[in-house]
C-alpha cells in the first residue's frame, strides 16, 4: 500500500505561518565529546536545513509543473491499481445490522410520507425521536482494509469515461463520527478521485486513529498530519483548508470541494462532473455583504500591505488598474473551487499575512477570505466573481451545500443544531429536489436511519441506473450568476467590464 504522510507540513510551516519547525539536537554528556557532539550537530542541522530547502522546491516545481499542464487523467501516473491488492468486486450496498430492516425505497416517492408514519411510528403517540434508528461508533469496530472493503463498495475503475477525464478532489475538516465519514467516502469513492482530512484538534485518539489508517488503504485518500483547534468561530479553519489543499497538488483534479464533517453528499459522482463541467471554471463561492465588525479594519489590507502576491510588482497596481485592496465579502465556507483557483491562491498569491489578520477576529472568521477573493475585483482570480453586485444590493448564494435555518414550520424533526435543522428519514424525499451538491446535516447519532437510507439512493443511483445528467436542471446551473460571468468574461477576451454585468440575469 501506498502512503502519503507528512508531504505538506514543512512547506505549509515555512510559507503559511512563516515558521520553521524546532529541529533539536540532543546534547550528549561527557566534556571530552563537547566539540566533537558539536561539530556534528552543526554538520547535520547544516544537511537538515538543505533538505528542507530542496524539498520545499522540490514541491514548489511540482505545483507549477501542474499548474502548466493541460489536466487529463492518466491511471498509470496516478494510482497503480497493482497496489492496491484488491480483486474487482462486484458492486454492493450492506446496511449496518442496526439498520438492516430498513425498506429504504418505501421512504421515497408519493406515498413515503404515510409509510414513515405509519411504519417508523407504529403508534402516532410515539414520537419520531424515540423511533430512530441511533449510531455511535463501536468500540470495536474492525479497522483492517479487508474489513473496510467489506463494508463498503470502493470501486477500482471510474464509473464512466466522462468521470474519468473530470477527476474531483474533497477536502474535509474531521472530528466526529467515524463510521459515518467512512460511509460518506464510499458513497463518493472512485480512483481518480482525490481525498484529504484534517483532524480537528478536539478529536478523540481512537476516531484519529481510524482516520489514518482508513487513509492507509487507499492510494488517493491521505490525512495531513498536523492538526488544527478548529472552533465555532471559525478559526483555522483555512488554514486547515490550504494545508489539505497543498498536500493534494500532487494529484490531478478539476475542482475541489471544502467540506466540514456532517455535509453529506447529496448528487453522484456523474452529476457533480457534469455540473462543473457547466461551471466551467467557475468557483461555486458565496458573495454576501460582509459584516464588518468581523474584520479589523485597523489593520493594512492593501495588496503591498499583504503581501498578497509574491510577485511583488502585482501589489502595486491592481487588475484593470484597480486600486490594489481587497473588498470585503462572506460566505460560508463550503465551497467548490476551480483547479486554477486553488493553483492562483497556492502558487500566484502568499495568503500567510491575509489569513494571520482575519484570525483576529472572533467571530465567522472562516467566512471571510475566500469569498473576499472570490469578489475581489482588482485580483481578477481566476473562475471569480466581482463585487459590483453586492454594491448594487445583490447577493450571491451557493449551491456547494444546503443548510435550512432555523424555522419552527419548515422542520419536520423540529431539532435544530447552532440554527440549523437536522434532517430525518422525513426529509429524504423533500432532498432529492435540491441542487446543492451536499446536505448540511444528518447525524447519525441522531437518525442513522435516515442516513442509511440516503445512502442507499445514492448507491443505486451511481451503480444500478445509468450515468445521466437528466436529473439535474442545466439552465438552473448556467443561469447563476457567477457562471454567467465566467462565460462572459471568457467570451469577452480581457475587455469585459463587471459594471455592466447583470446581476439579476
Ligand atoms: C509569505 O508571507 C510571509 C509573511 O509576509 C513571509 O514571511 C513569507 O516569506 C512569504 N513566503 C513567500 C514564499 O513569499
Ligand atoms: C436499491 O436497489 C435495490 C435493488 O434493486 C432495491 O431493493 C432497493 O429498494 C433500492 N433502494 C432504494 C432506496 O431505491
Ligand atoms: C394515543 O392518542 C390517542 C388520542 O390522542 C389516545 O386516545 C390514546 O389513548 C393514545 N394511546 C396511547 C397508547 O397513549
Ligand atoms: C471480506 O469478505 C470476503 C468475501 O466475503 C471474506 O472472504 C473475508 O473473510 C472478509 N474479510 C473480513 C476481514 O471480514
Ligand atoms: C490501525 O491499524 C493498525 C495496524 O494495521 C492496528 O494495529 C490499529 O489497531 C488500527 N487502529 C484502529 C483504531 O483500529
Ligand atoms: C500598507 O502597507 C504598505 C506596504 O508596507 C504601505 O506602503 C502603505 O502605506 C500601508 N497603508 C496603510 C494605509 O497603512
Ligand atoms: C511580475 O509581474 C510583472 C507585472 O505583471 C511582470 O512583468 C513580471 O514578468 C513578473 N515577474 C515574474 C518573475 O513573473
Amino acid at each position: 500500500m501506498i502512503t502519503y504522510h507528512g508531504y505538506s507540513k514543512i512547506r505549509l510551516l515555512n510559507e503559511v505561518f512563516g515558521s520553521r519547525e524546532d529541529i533539536s539536537v540532543k546534547k550528549k554528556s561527557g566534556m571530552s565529546w563537547i566539540r566533537y557532539i558539536l561539530t556534528i550537530s552543526a554538520a547535520i542541522l547544516i544537511i537538515v536545513c538543505i533538505a528542507l530547502s530542496y524539498i520545499d522546491y522540490e514541491i514548489m516545481d511540482q505545483a507549477k509543473n501542474l499548474y502548466n499542464k493541460p489536466i487529463e487523467w492518466d491511471s498509470s501516473t496516478l494510482i497503480s491499481f497493482n497496489t492496491v491488492q484488491r480483486t474487482k468486486p462486484k458492486p454492493f450496498f450492506i446496511k449496518h445490522p442496526i439498520a438492516k430492516d430498513l425498506q429504504c425505497a418505501q421512504m421515497y416517492g408519493d406515498n413515503s410520507k404515510e409509510y414513515i408514519q405509519n411504519w417508523i411510528l407504529p403508534n402516532k403517540n410515539v414520537s419520531y425521536a424515540r423511533s430512530r434508528i441511533q449510531y455511535q461508533d463501536e468500540k470495536d469496530l474492525k479497522m483492517d482494509c479487508d474489513s473496510i472493503n467489506n463494508r463498503s463498495y470502493f470501486p477500482v475503475e471510474p464509473r464512466t469515461d466522462f468521470e474519468a477525464k473530470f477527476p474531483l478532489a474533497f477536502v474535509r475538516i474531521v472530528y466526529t463520527d467515524y463510521l459515518f465519514l467512512e460511509m460518506e467516502l464510499a458513497a463518493s469513492y472512485t480512483p481518480q478521485n482525490s481525498y484529504c482530512y484534517m483532524i480537528d484538534k478536539k478529536a478523540d485518539k481512537i476516531f484519529r486513529d481510524r482516520i489514518h489508517n482508513l487513509t492507509k488503504c487507499f492510494p488517493n485518500v491521505i490525512a495531513t498530519t498536523r492538526e488544527y483547534d478548529v472552533d465555532s468561530a471559525g478559526h483555522n479553519v483555512w488554514p486547515a483548508f490550504i494545508e489539505c489543499l497543498y498536500a493534494l497538488q500532487k494529484f490531478e483534479w478539476r475542482y475541489a470541494m471544502t467540506l466540514q464533517n456532517h455535509d453529506i453528499l447529496a448528487k453522484t459522482n456523474y452529476e457533480i462532473a457534469q455540473i462543473f463541467t457547466w461551471f466551467n471554471g467557475a468557483n461555486d463561492v458565496e458573495v454576501l455583504n460582509p459584516k464588518m465588525d468581523r474584520i479589523d479594519t485597523n489593520l493594512n489590507w492593501t495588496f503591498e500591505g499583504l503581501n498578497l502576491f509574491r510577485n511583488a510588482s502585482k501589489n502595486l497596481i491592481g487588475a484593470h488598474g484597480l486600486p490594489p485592496k481587497l473588498n470585503w465579502a462572506k460566505g460560508y465556507a463550503e465551497s467548490s473551487l476551480s483547479r486554477e483557483m486553488v493553483n492562483f491562491m497556492l502558487i500566484e498569491l502568499n495568503l500567510t499575512t491575509l489569513m494571520r489578520q482575519i484570525e483576529v477576529k472572533s467571530f465567522g472568521i472562516d467566512e471571510i477570505m475566500l469569498p473576499t477573493l472570490q469578489a475581489t475585483d482588482a485580483l481578477d482570480a481566476p473562475g471569480g466573481f466581482t463585487h459590483a453586485c453586492l454594491d448594487k444590493g445583490k447577493e450571491i448564494f451557493h449551491i456547494t451545500r444546503y443548510s435550512r435555518w432555523y424555522d419552527n414550520t419548515n422542520c419536520p424533526t423540529q431539532y435544530f443544531r447552532h440554527a440549523i435543522c437536522i434532517f430525518g428519514v422525513e426529509d429524504l424525499e423533500s432532498l432529492t429536489k435540491i441542487p446543492s451538491l451536499f446536505i448540511n446535516k444528518f447525524i447519525p447519532t441522531f437518525d442513522f436511519g435516515a442516513l442509511t437510507c440516503w445512502y442507499e439512493r445514492l448507491f443505486n443511483r451511481t451503480y444500478l441506473e445509468e450515468p445521466t445528467e437528466e436529473k439535474l436542471d442545466k439552465n438552473f446551473y448556467l443561469s447563476i450568476p457567477y457562471v454567467r460571468f465566467q462565460y462572459e468574461k471568457l467570451k469577452s477576451n480581457g475587455n469585459f467590464d463587471p459594471q455592466k454585468f447583470n446581476c439579476t440575469g
